[in-house]
């Protein structure tokens, strides 16, 4: 497995730092590594000449799918007239301003301001500042800590690393760290006890929640966090009833709620933002990924008209904001975004994404989901994943160092689909481009069944 055979690969294993990647198996060339050179539609194609279906959009970004001209038009185009300015005291593009404007048109009722960053780790660190900030300018210094809920995914910086509720993230780097907690999981796969029904077990996630809040005193708790469907942490629905319950607890203690859309946000649960999906009416949105399909890093905090007036009463008070990135709004991404959200609509994504992710989950479940090490699959709109267990009736789960998450995951690539070993428990995980096919779909289903024959039998 040790290509050192080109330069690339020997560089690659030399000098290339990657990110999420086991440092030892890689720089000693005993795992393999992949060069991607292209892509069209939902494939990619490496240097070797070898294409596979891309069925989790890179890393769930690649929403409008390879290669559309229309974005790397906008990005050149830009580029050439004015390739950068900065947002600070005022300044904007023209990009800069129409995508705040194509985002608020979008976004849940209620959403005021966009601002915006790179990545989905510094949109929710914005975030926290935010209400830290708010919570100062109303005089309630000590309503700071952020609850977030084990396997939730929020980012990898300090904070946003800890918000996130998964051990990979935290493991040697003295994570989580105050004053961020974690309240329970909406896992109902995974519920403590099996006799409870999903309306039960929301309720008990909502009860675990309230006696948090209680513990820690409501005056001290500023926001919780949560993904509309856990994604990272599995790809698990909410169960029945969990937004609402959740909702009513935030309200009665006066707590924000942070819809963190990153993986949701411009289509992929066949509504706009999954916000509008779950009945969810947060104060602050967070955007990353498919607001520019990844054609360009750029990531956004859709912030609320309640929590605007009280920034601006915090400027009238304290003067500008103290907070800010160069690259902020910066307009090659911009562009993008401008270019990809027109994509989304002339393409009919978020209609697909909701017909054709229906059709592929059914086809799924009709495929492996009555395989006797399959524990459940699951899903919603553009969003799959199956979980392999030891024993179904008795919901066993394998140990973990045998890896059978990553073995089925690798089985299937050979097979020429890209799925991805979700980080915590035997998860296979599905996000594909928002413009699959069901034929496409098909060859996903096809592939996945064989790579699980393959490793269970
Ligand atoms: C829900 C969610 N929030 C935040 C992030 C962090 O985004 P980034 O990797 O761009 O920092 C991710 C990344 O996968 C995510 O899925």
């Amino acid at each position: 497995m040790t290509d050192r055979s080109n330069e690339l690969n020997a560089w690659d294993r030399d000098h290339f730092f990657h990110p999420s990647t086991h440092m030892g198996t890689h720089a000693r060339g005993e795992s393999p590594n992949r060069v991607v050179a292209g892509g069209e539609g939902v494939y990619i194609t490496d240097v070797n000449g070898r294409t596979s279906l891309d069925a989790f959009a890179g890393l769930y970004c690649v929403n409008v799918g390879y290669g559309r001209q229309k974005i790397a038009d906008a990005i050149a185009e830009q580029a050439r007239n004015l390739a950068y300015y900065h947002a600070y005291v005022g300044h904007g593009t023209d990009a800069s301003i129409r995508l705040a404007k194509m985002i608020i048109d979008r976004a849940p009722q209620g959403m005021s301001r966009v601002y915006f960053g790179l990545s989905g780790s510094d949109a929710n660190e914005t975030n926290i500042k935010l209400i830290w900030y708010y919570n100062n300018v109303l005089g309630r210094p000590e309503k700071k800590k952020i609850i977030s809920r084990w396997r939730g995914y929020h980012g990898s910086g300090i904070m946003t690393g800890s918000l996130t509720g998964l051990d990979l993230f935290h493991n040697a780097f003295d994570l989580p760290r105050a004053p961020i907690l974690h309240t329970e999981a909406p896992y109902y796969f995974r519920r403590p006890d099996r006799s409870m029904s999903e309306e039960q077990f929301s309720q008990y996630c909502a009860d675990k929640l309230e006696e948090m809040i209680l513990a820690e005193g409501p005056d001290t708790v500023a926001a919780f966090i949560g993904e509309p469907i856990l994604g990272t942490g599995g790809i698990v629905p909410p169960p029945a009833g969990y937004w609402e319950k959740i909702q009513a607890v935030l309200k009665k203690y006066d707590v924000l709620l942070i819809a963190d859309e990153v993986v949701t946000g411009f289509g992929r649960l066949g509504t706009m933002f999954g916000s509008d999906h779950y009945g969810i009416k947060p104060d602050l949105i967070t955007i990353a990924k498919g607001l520019t399909s990844a054609y360009a890093p750029l990531s956004g905090v859709i912030v609320s008209d309640k929590v605007w007036q009280v920034l601006v009463q915090g400027s009238d008070k304290l003067g500008a904001l103290g907070h800010g990135w160069t690259y902020s709004a910066h307009p090659l991404c911009a562009a993008a975004g401008v270019a990809n959200l027109e994509l989304i609509d002339e393409m009919n994504l978020v209609e697909n994404a909701g017909t054709v992710g229906a059709y592929f989950r059914a086809e799924l479940a009709n495929a492996v989901g009555s395989h006797p090490n399959v524990g459940e699959v699951r899903g919603d709109g553009m969003l799959a994943a199956v979980e392999f267990v030891a024993d179904r009736d008795d919901r066993v789960f394998f140990d973990a160092s045998k890896k059978i998450g990553p073995q089925i995951a690798a089985a299937l690539a050979e097979r020429g689909v890209i799925g991805r070993a979700m980080p915590q428990g035997d998860i296979l995980g599905f996000a594909p481009p928002l413009c699959l096919t069901k034929e496409e779909a098909d060859k996903v289903i096809a592939a996945t069944a064989s790579a699980v024959d393959s490793v269970l039998g």
